[in-house]
């Protein structure tokens, strides 16, 4: 059974890619430092898959990391651990550029050292900006981040062409993903926002829920069909699954030093598109308004995913009906599960 390094794997992404590996008859190992995430995921990760995930509460980007190399035979690793608020990394861009760029640093010298060969890195469409050309393919021209987020993500996979040209043992892939939503059908693991969220459709569960009072619709004139920006919004089941594929490829293909791929579902959807999804699945009416636009911002991103299909066999299976129907459901068990949640 080979073993997969998950850093960050308590984390969203991270927990459904941990329960895709199970799955899959991998054995995953989750290093993470709960800076954004909860101990009770790990519970949750057991309660779906009967399995208890060897763990490490440890920073990436110390040099406590090593144990994890002295310990076990590590096969492959898949890195998440980053932080990802836009906002705060306008904010406070040394804490990103320090933790993202210096844990994949630390990571990449301690697969040299240790002889790990195989990584999936998670990117970003946030390194194409505001493309000129939809749907953006991998060949689409990277564009000035429109947040030092946005250029942690560029830098790594600068970082990871020239450290896999340097070092023969070294292969990446770097998989580019549009917008991960959604939750485990399960409803026992999904997005967990440490404060007000950020993203589009915590707010909205959040709103339903009565957490928060209306939703602001950042913007309604914009050069679209409604006048709101386009995403492409991806089931986090369908993103977990694309890094086994990824894994998967780069361990079966030793030709490949670095490549990348663009996760998303080919469609783009508007934020009142997702406003009217979300109301028909919930079967309520959503309160929002529309307010002034959020400085970064593109009008429109969507994925040309041609060769993840091609290349990883892999494509997006699930709608983004179910994906809302799923976010909101694990909304309602948030709120029926605040003990655990809490840690209490
Ligand atoms: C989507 C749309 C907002 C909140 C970012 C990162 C990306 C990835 C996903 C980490 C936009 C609108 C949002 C709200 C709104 N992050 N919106 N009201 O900005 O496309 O992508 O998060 O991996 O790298 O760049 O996602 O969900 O924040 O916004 O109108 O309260 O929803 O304006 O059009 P975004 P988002």
């Amino acid at each position: 059974m080979k073993t997969i390094l998950v850093t960050g794997g308590a984390g969203f992404i991270g927990s459904h890619t941990v329960v895709e590996l199970i799955n899959s008859g991998y054995q995953p190992i989750i290093v993470d430092n709960f800076d954004n995430s909860s101990p009770f995921v790990l519970d949750n990760i057991k309660k779906i898959t009967g399995i208890s995930v060897p763990f490490y509460e440890l920073d990436c980007n110390e040099p406590q990391f090593e144990e994890v190399f002295k310990t076990h035979k590590i096969d492959g690793i898949i890195h998440f651990a980053a932080n990802k608020a836009v906002g705060e990394s306008v904010e406070n861009p040394l804490k990103y550029y320090k933790n993202n760029i210096g844990s994949l640093v630390l990571l990449l010298e301690l697969m040299n050292k240790h002889s790990v060969t195989n990584l999936v890195f998670s990117s970003s469409c946030t390194v194409y900006g505001e493309p000129k050309e939809l749907p953006v393919t991998e060949s689409t021209p990277r564009q000035k981040a429109n947040s030092p987020y946005g250029n942690t993500k560029s830098i790594s996979e600068d970082i990871l062409t020239d450290a896999t040209t340097a070092h023969k043992n070294l292969r990446a892939i770097a998989l580019r993903y549009f917008n991960p939503i959604g939750a485990h059908p399960s409803s026992l693991l999904g997005e967990l926002p440490i404060g007000k969220p950020n993203n589009l459709v915590p707010f909205i569960t959040q709103t339903a829920i009565g957490k928060r009072d209306e939703l602001t619709v950042f913007g309604n004139n914009y050069p679209t069909n409604d006048g709101t920006c386009i995403r492409d919004y991806i089931h986090v089941i369908d993103l977990a699954k694309a890094h086994i594929k990824a894994f998967e490829y780069l361990s079966n293909n030793t030709n490949i030093n670095f490549d990348i791929f663009n996760i998303g579902t080919g469609n783009g959807n508007s934020v009142l598109e997702v406003i009217h999804a979300f109301e028909k699945v919930s079967n309520q009416k959503l309160k929002y308004k529309f307010g002034p636009i959020r400085e970064g911002d593109v009008v429109a991103v969507y994925a040309n995913v041609d060769k993840s299909k091609n290349v990883l066999n892999w494509s997006a299976e699930i709608n983004i009906e179910d994906a809302l129907l799923h976010a909101w459901n694990w909304e309602k068990w948030l709120k029926e599960n605040k003990s655990i949640v809490n840690g209490k």
